[in-house]
C-alpha cells in the first residue's frame, strides 16, 4: 500500500454518499459488463446488480467496509425481505440478533467475528451507523435545532419548484442556516477527516470550506427535486423518509433480482491501484472510483489512471467525483480518457448527494491490441 495513503481499520460508512443515479447515467453498464468499483457503504455496490453485469469487483482499503458488504450480501441471501429490511434497520424489530444468527453461516469466520463484536450496530440495524454517518445525524439534529422543527417539516411538505425556491429564498435561507457550514465544514473539522488542508482551493470562487458547502447545499435546498432524494432526509432527519425512497437493494421488487445475482459481487481489500494492477490488459467496462484521488497525490493519480486505461476494455466508461481536492485525469491521458463534458454537467447539476466539488463522466477511446 501507498505510504501517503489513508488507512482505516474502522467502520467509517454504512451508506453510500455517491448518488447512484449519477453512476448508471455515467457508467451505462450492459449486460455482462465487468466492474470495478470502490466498496464503500456497499449500496451502490448492490444496486449494479439490477444491471445484469458479469461480474463486480468491490474494492476497498479498509477492511470493515468489506466486512459491511458481506454482512449485506450474506444477509441478502440469508434472510426474507421482510427480515432483510429488519436487519438492516428500514423496519423494526425486536431483536435484530436473531436475524444475524440465522445469515452467520453465509459469513467466513474473520467476518462473522467482526460482526460478533459489533453489537451496537447489528441491535439498531447498518442504516446510518458508521463514523460517517453518526456525523451526519449529529449535523441534522444541529441544523434542526438551528433551523425549527416546523421549518424543517415545511420543507420535506414543498409540492413544486415554484414553491421550493420561493421557501428556500424567504423562509429557508437564514443567517442560522449559514451558520452551521460556519460550524461544521471548516478546516479543522475537514481535516480532522484526513483531508490536507493545504490542498484546498474552491474552484466556485468561495473564499471558505464553509461558504463552498453551504452553496453546494443551496443547489439541493433550491433546484433539485426534495422528492426521492433521500440523501437530503439522510442529512436532515438522520433516515429515509419512507420504504419507497431509498436505495434500490431495500425495494421489495429488487430483492429477489438482487439475491439471485448477488454472488457475481467478489470482494477486495486493498488499495486500488494494487488491485487494478493484478487485473489483465483490456478486461475492464466500467469504473467507479469514488472520490478516492483525492486521497492520494498527484503522481499516484496518474499512476491509477494509466492502470484504468491500460485495464480498460474499448468503450470503458469511468465515473470519479472530488469533494474538496481538484484531482483530474492527467493531461497525458486525456485523449485516450475522454470526459464527457455536457453529461458531466448534466449529472453534476442534478447530482441528488449536492456535497461534491466535482462528479464526472469519462469515455475510454483505445484501439484493441
Ligand atoms: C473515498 S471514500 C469517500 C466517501 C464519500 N464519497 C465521501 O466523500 O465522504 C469511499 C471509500 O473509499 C475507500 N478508499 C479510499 N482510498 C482508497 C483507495 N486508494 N483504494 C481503495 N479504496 C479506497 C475508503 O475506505 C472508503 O470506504
Amino acid at each position: 500500500m501507498n505510504k501517503n495513503q489513508v488507512q482505516i481499520s474502522k467502520l467509517v460508512f454504512t451508506h453510500n454518499w455517491e448518488d447512484p443515479l449519477s453512476d448508471a447515467l455515467a457508467l451505462k453498464i450492459k449486460p455482462n459488463d465487468t466492474l470495478v468499483t470502490i466498496t464503500s457503504g456497499g449500496c451502490n455496490v448492490l444496486g449494479f446488480l439490477l444491471q445484469d453485469p458479469k461480474i463486480i469487483y468491490a474494492i476497498d482499503i479498509n477492511l470493515a467496509q468489506t466486512y459491511l458488504l458481506q454482512l449485506k450480501i450474506a444477509a441478502i441471501k440469508a434472510l426474507s425481505f421482510e427480515e432483510f429490511i429488519a436487519f438492516s434497520g428500514l423496519k423494526t424489530h425486536p431483536n435484530r440478533q436473531l436475524l444475524f444468527n440465522k445469515l452467520k453461516q453465509e459469513l467466513s469466520p474473520e467476518t462473522a467475528l467482526f460482526w460478533q463484536k459489533q453489537n451496537k450496530i447489528i441491535a439498531n440495524g447498518f442504516i446510518m451507523n458508521g463514523k460517517y454517518e453518526q456525523f451526519v445525524k449529529f449535523a441534522g439534529k444541529f441544523l434542526k435545532l438551528l433551523q425549527g422543527k416546523k421549518r424543517v417539516n415545511a420543507l420535506f411538505n414543498i409540492k413544486t419548484q415554484e414553491e421550493q425556491i420561493k421557501f428556500f429564498d424567504e423562509v429557508w435561507n437564514t443567517k442560522r442556516f449559514k451558520l452551521i457550514f460556519k460550524v461544521l465544514f471548516n478546516k479543522h473539522i475537514l481535516a480532522k477527516r484526513g483531508l490536507v488542508a493545504d490542498y484546498f482551493h474552491f474552484d466556485d470562487g468561495s473564499t471558505s470550506f464553509a461558504e463552498s458547502f453551504y452553496r453546494r447545499s443551496k443547489k439541493a435546498f433550491r433546484n433539485l427535486p426534495i422528492k426521492g432524494n433521500y440523501f437530503l432526509t439522510l442529512y436532515l432527519l438522520g433516515k429515509y423518509m419512507n420504504k419507497e425512497e431509498v436505495p434500490d437493494y431495500l425495494k421489495e421488487e429488487n430483492f429477489s433480482l438482487i439475491k439471485s445475482r448477488v454472488n457475481r459481487i467478489k470482494t477486495f481489500t486493498s488499495d486500488a491501484q494494487s488491485w487494478i494492477d493484478t487485473m489483465p490488459n483490456n478486461s475492464i467496462n466500467c469504473f467507479a472510483l469514488s472520490n478516492i484521488c483525492e486521497l492520494m497525490s498527484e503522481e499516484d493519480t496518474k499512476r491509477l489512471f494509466t492502470a484504468v486505461n491500460r485495464t480498460a476494455l474499448p468503450n470503458a466508461r469511468v465515473i470519479f467525483r472530488n469533494l474538496i481536492i481538484p484531482r483530474e485525469v492527467p493531461e497525458e491521458l486525456k485523449n485516450h480518457i475522454v470526459k464527457d463534458k455536457e453529461l458531466s454537467k448534466f449529472i453534476y447539476d442534478n447530482d441528488r448527494s449536492f456535497v461534491y466539488g466535482k462528479v464526472a463522466a469519462y469515455n475510454i477511446f483505445k484501439d484493441v491490441t
